[in-house]
């Protein structure tokens, strides 16, 4: 008979119990769910709710499931509705009467809510660190390629010089925002819910402040019905992991496209590729698609909580069990994906002379070469025009502006001197750009001091 039972005289239909039931997924929030129910206990033995000696026995009791559930020796019963019967359950197959007087004052509509923002909270910690090491490859690799030139796109065109180091120090920056976000998060997701019981708070002398002090957290949540209906957290939560898959998703997809022959900009280590069971030639770059393919599983996951949600009166209503699977999944696949990148990422090779080939080609000096005449007196339209007929003449005569003779420029106009050739110099185009945030190796190493100096202020934050 189910613990809520009293008011039934049938027990609960076989496929109803198994649809009711989420121990299956939550079993994972055993440790948070004993967490909790330590501190109430403590909580209620303290303001006299229930005896010193009942809120130790419990304590202890509580202990000794967490150690057995640890060393395998309690196994989760798949029959159990969720974590929390289960653990309750077992408490009073060991303790009796004793362990029947844990659930005063609480209601699993404020536990689950508590136990959830605890197994999150935890979560967002491993995630931070995982990215933080990734931001750190990242510094790394950048460091090593700070004057590697490559050509910059937009629209998938050559456009502009630009260097390896400032490209991976864009993705450092989007990872840093990333990191933010999660203590941003951490933030609103570490508030009390436990004593809101059902939905209206209790009768009993509670000490909020108390559990929430035990359980290390900012503040009691201030509206029962707030505490138990509120998911924000996870729409939260699922929200930054989505925006952080997409980043690496971008990622993924350059990464893809710098493995194929059209470009050979870089190397993955045969530990981070695949091979075809037909193309004895192929090396699949599998690692970065897959983090492609999953992006759209944790967007999904995200899109579930908020829709899950958008219909629900207040408090507690059951959709809202289906919270756990939508966040544990985006949280389980950031932290593979993560995982996985970061050594692929550490052990890729740099094909540093494909880069400095792929930029000679495109006209990526353009506008170096209308800058040339602008810092000469030229108007800038009247430069691009001139600089645009040049590019004309080079496709036709199937050359390259650092390629066309003196007299050629001349032609096009008199501002043209020999120094022409060092300004459009692919070399002198980067070590130029060096307006804050630029491309240049100095600003590169700039850009790298002051990410490793906020990802620092981040996690000590
Ligand atoms: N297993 C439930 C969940 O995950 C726990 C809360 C159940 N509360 C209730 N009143 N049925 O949401």
């Amino acid at each position: 008979m189910a613990m809520w039972a009293g008011r039934f005289s049938k027990e609960v239909d076989e496929g109803v119990n198994a649809f009711n039931s989420s121990i299956s997924f939550d079993a994972r929030m055993y440790r948070q769910d004993i967490a909790g129910s330590i501190a109430h206990a403590t909580m209620l033995g303290e303001q006299g709710i229930i005896s010193m000696s009942d809120s130790l026995e419990i304590i202890g009791g509580l202990k000794e499931i967490l150690a057995d559930i640890d060393s395998g020796k309690l196994v989760f019963d798949p029959n159990a509705e969720d974590i929390h019967m289960f653990i309750e359950a077992e408490l009073t197959k060991r303790l009796g009467d004793v362990g029947k007087r844990l659930h005063t004052s609480r209601s699993r509509n404020d536990q689950v809510a508590l136990d959830i923002r605890l197994y999150l909270r935890d979560k967002i910690k491993e995630i931070k660190q995982l990215l933080s090491t990734l931001i750190e490859i990242l510094c790394k690799l950048a460091e090593e390629n700070a004057d590697t030139i490559m050509p910059g796109y937009t629209h998938l065109q050559r456009a502009q010089p630009i260097t390896f180091g400032h490209h991976l120090m864009a993705y450092a920056q989007m990872l840093l925002r990333d990191i933010d976000r999660l203590c941003d998060t951490e933030k609103r997701m570490n508030v009390n819910p436990l004593g809101s019981c059902a939905l209206a708070g209790t009768t009993y002398n509670i000490d909020r402040f108390r559990t929430t002090s035990l359980l290390n957290m900012k503040e009691p949540m201030e509206n029962s019905l707030d505490g138990v209906s509120d998911r924000d957290f996870c729409m939260e939560l699922a929200n930054a992991l989505s925006i952080c898959m997409v980043h690496l998703s971008r990622f993924s997809e350059e990464i893809i496209l710098w493995c194929s022959w059209e470009f050979k900009f870089i190397e993955l280590d045969d530990a981070f590729s695949t091979g075809s069971s037909i193309m004895p030639q192929k090396k699949n770059p599998d690692v970065t698609e897959l983090i492609r393919g999953k992006t759209a599983r944790v967007i999904g996951d995200n899109m579930t909580l908020l829709t899950m949600m958008k219909g629900l009166p207040l408090a507690y209503n059951k959709d809202m069990q289906e919270d756990k699977e939508a966040i544990f999944d985006a949280v389980d696949n950031i932290k593979l994906c993560i995982s996985t990148f970061t050594p692929m990422l550490a052990t890729m090779t740099v094909l540093r002379d494909n880069m400095r080939k792929a930029a000679a080609k495109g006209f990526i000096n353009a506008t170096d070469c209308a800058d040339y005449l602008v810092k000469k007196g030229m108007p800038f339209r009247t430069a691009y025009k001139i600089t645009g007929g040049l590019v004309a003449l080079c496709i036709s005569k199937n050359t390259t502006l650092e390629e066309l003779p003196l007299d050629e420029y001349k032609k096009a106009s008199e501002l043209f001197d020999n120094d022409v050739y060092e300004a459009i110099n692919l070399e002198t185009c980067v070590k130029e750009r060096k307006s804050f945030g630029g491309p240049s190796p100095e600003s590169v190493l700039t850009q790298i001091n002051s990410v490793k100096k906020k990802l620092e202020e981040l996690n000590n934050g």
